[in-house]
């Protein structure tokens, strides 16, 4: 069975992260399902809103640590890029349904999303430079721009986990609500969407984001560049390392 499982009723399209054994972290192969389905979802007539979610403990613990060493994105064609891009570039309203942690991409793909939902177990953390590596995402305009400055610098440079409470008063999260009843909840927000004129919610939705396009899209290839380079390097060698052999980083001297 796949770790993506994707559903469309009534014009809205599920898509739910399932690889629960590792905390739903994404592997290339994840990462291209997801691209596919959104750019499917993108062209279809039949999906009119698309929710992203995880169960009610975990929503997704980043990139797979493995598969980051066995198979490090080189270019910008790598499945993970392809997967940002399409979300980048997604039309249609976009909700997510976050429980649990939300690590790296887990909480970048967050910024790309009309609609965030957290369950009250929600906990998000970018810790690119603990991992010796740099944002993505476009993530370093992103944070800066909904969360301001400070606060960018202490999830993006000390890498320090925040909560669901921090993530609603920065503006990341519309609301939290308890675990159990959080993707029922961003289902009927997806439904009100749906059962909305197309054509008005497309249009706001561009008006909202479209002239950010450009900029958004030249970061995302900046950072894409920058970190299938520092991949390679031996600080990100080290924290990758450390990850797999459950022990703490050692950068004296990186
Ligand atoms: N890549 C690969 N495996 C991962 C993973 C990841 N990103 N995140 C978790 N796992 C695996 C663990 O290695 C463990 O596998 P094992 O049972 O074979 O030992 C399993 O998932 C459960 O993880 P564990 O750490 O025991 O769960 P937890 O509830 O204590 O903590 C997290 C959950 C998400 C907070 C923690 O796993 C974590 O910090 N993961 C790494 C996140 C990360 O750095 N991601 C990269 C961002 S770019």
């Amino acid at each position: 069975m796949s770790d993506i499982l994707i559903h469309t009723e009534a014009s809205v399209c599920t898509v739910t992260l399932a690889r629960l054994d590792k905390k739903n972290s994404l592997t290339s192969s994840m990462y291209g399902e997801l691209a596919q389905a959104l750019r499917a979802a993108q062209h279809s007539a039949d999906v009119r809103v698309l929710v992203l979610q995880g169960s009610e403990t975990v929503f997704c613990a980043g990139n797979d640590i493995d598969d980051f060493i066995q198979n490090p994105p080189d270019s910008l064609e790598a499945s993970v890029f392809q997967f940002l891009n399409a979300l980048l570039e997604f039309p249609k309203p976009l909700l997510a349904g976050v429980c649990g942690p939300a690590v790296g991409v887990g909480t970048t793909m967050l910024f790309h999303c009309d609609l965030v939902y957290a369950g009250d177990n929600a906990v998000f953390s970018m810790p690119f430079v603990n991992l010796g590596i740099c944002p993505e995402a476009a993530s370093s305009l992103l944070v800066p721009s909904v969360m301001g400055y400070q606060r960018a610098a202490q999830a993006l440079l000390l890498g320090e986990p925040f909560m669901a409470e921090a993530a609603l008063e920065v503006g990341l999260v519309n609301q939290i609500l308890p675990p159990t009843e959080l993707n029922a909840f961003v289902q009927r927000q997806a439904a009100k969407l749906a059962n909305k004129p197309l054509k008005s919610v497309l249009e706001t939705k561009r008006l909202l984001r479209g002239h950010h396009l450009p900029v958004l899209q030249k970061r995302m290839r900046e950072e894409a560049q920058l970190l299938a380079h520092m991949l390679k390097e031996p600080a990100a060698k080290e924290a990758l390392q450390a990850f797999k052999e459950k022990r703490k980083p050692n950068f004296a001297g990186l």
